[in-house]
């Protein structure tokens, strides 16, 4: 448990753990590619730790200094191996794809949450491209087969870039052209990473397509992550000024920015430059007075992860807030929609759950309260912004859950 105190005034500068989405691709897409890259700032959060693990066991060679990885690619994956991919959605569907294309038997399994999310959604549009993937029952375990790909053009019915890029990398060991359409652009990271290291691969619109491509190691020095930073963001805006510096700010994933927009939050974006192919600034948030939003299917894939957040600021904003076409937020780590409104309500808000989102009447004061984590990261610490702007504070069930993406979450909270 972990008890967490009100806060009048909450300010300063901070330097955020390397982005997660960026730190997967970086060791999947080089262990598998030819010659050796150095991947700086890496994320050492156990959904990253899981990748390497499995790359590991795959062949990649991966040596770990600190927050700096020597990855020295393997160009045959290793047959028969069960790959651990811990809580990690996003080792266990990319990894699906990349191994699909491989000629290999692979087993892909995870934790309690990872087994209950579902892995159909990966394995039908595989399934195009001549992958053999047997999933149990729509989930984990997921059993992967050697066969032979050709191309296919896929279309997904939700945003995911965890779909998306799982069919992109089978389409890398694939004959002819593979092309994937989402409804509303996903996190586009696999994209950007893939035309670095040399690979056949174009987009437009809502839609990539890749050919039949080696990869050519590329070192990758990784940003920031806008999702961890966005709770040191939402504090600024609620209790005084905060400065997070070299945040990852790639247009697909900068979502908070359009919900401070609507919600009336004052912010700049400094220093602004580009780095390894990736979009980065510092961002200043200050103290702001927050009245209610309306955010509907087209805003949510670039927020996905700060949802929780978002409906939280909510919780605080002058008026109602209405969220929509947010159904995704079902399947991941908790069960989103339910975790955040029972997170608000005990905080001492009002959020009503929609079937794909939430109705939110703000107030301007929430009393604090005790909140458990259903093991979720983005739960637990939605929850420590909610007691730190709240009157009396409150404790966090099951904290631990934090070191999944940001394993030194509270004692930045606390400095
Ligand atoms: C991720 C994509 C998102 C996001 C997840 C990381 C990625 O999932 O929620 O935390 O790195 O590709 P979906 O693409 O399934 O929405």
């Amino acid at each position: 448990m972990q008890r967490i105190q009100s806060r009048e005034y909450f300010s300063g500068e901070f330097e955020l753990p390397g982005d997660k989405s960026i730190t997967h691709r970086a060791v999947m897409l080089n262990g598998g590619a030819d010659g050796e890259a150095v991947v700086t700032n890496a994320l050492m959060g156990e959904d990253c730790v899981s990748t390497i693990s499995c790359m590991r066991a795959l062949g990649a060679k991966i040596d770990v200094d600190g927050r700096t990885l020597h990855v020295k690619g393997t160009s045959e994956f290793q047959s028969g191996k069960e790959l651990n991919c811990g809580n990690s959605g996003t080792t266990i569907r990319l990894l699906t794809g990349y191994v699909a294309g491989k000629r290999i038997e692979a087993t892909l399994f995870g934790d309690a949450s990872l087994s209950s999310r579902p892995m159909k959604r990966v394995a039908e549009p595989l399934a195009l491209l001549g992958a053999k993937v047997k999933t149990t029952d729509g989930h984990a375990p997921v059993y992967v087969s050697p066969s032979d790909l050709h191309g296919a053009d896929v279309k997904l019915n939700v945003a995911s870039a965890q779909v998306k890029s799982a069919v992109l990398l089978a389409g890398l060991s694939a004959d002819g052209e593979t092309s994937v359409s989402e409804p509303v652009k996903s996190r586009d990271h696999t994209e950007r990473m893939l035309a670095a290291m040399g690979a056949n691969i174009y987009g437009q619109g809502n839609t990539v397509c890749v050919k039949r491509s080696t990869l050519r190691a590329v070192d990758v020095c990784v940003p920031s992550d806008i999702s961890s930073a966005a709770y040191f963001m939402a504090l600024g805006a609620l209790k005084g000024e905060t400065l997070c510096k070299n945040v990852g700010v790639n247009p697909t994933r900068t979502g908070i920015l359009t919900a401070f927009d609507r919600l009336g939050v004052e912010y700049s974006l400094l220093n602004q430059r580009i780095s390894g192919g990736e979009d980065i600034a510092d961002i200043l948030v200050k103290k702001s007075h927050l009245h209610g939003i309306e955010l509907t299917a087209e805003d949510i894939p670039a927020m996905i992860d700060e949802l929780p957040l978002v409906a939280l600021l909510c919780a605080f904003a002058e008026g109602e807030s209405r969220i929509t076409g947010a159904k995704e937020l079902r399947v991941k780590e908790s069960d989103r929609i339910r975790t955040t409104a029972e997170l608000i309500h005990n905080l001492g808000g009002e959020c009503e759950e929609l079937p794909d989102g939430f109705i939110i009447r703000g107030k301007k004061k929430l009393q604090g309260g005790n909140i458990d984590s259903y093991l979720d990261h983005r739960i637990a610490m939605t929850g420590a912004v909610g007691l730190i702007a709240s009157e009396n504070g409150g404790n966090i069930y099951r904290p631990e859950c934090c070191a999944i993406s940001f394993p030194d979450f509270f004692e930045k909270l606390g400095k």
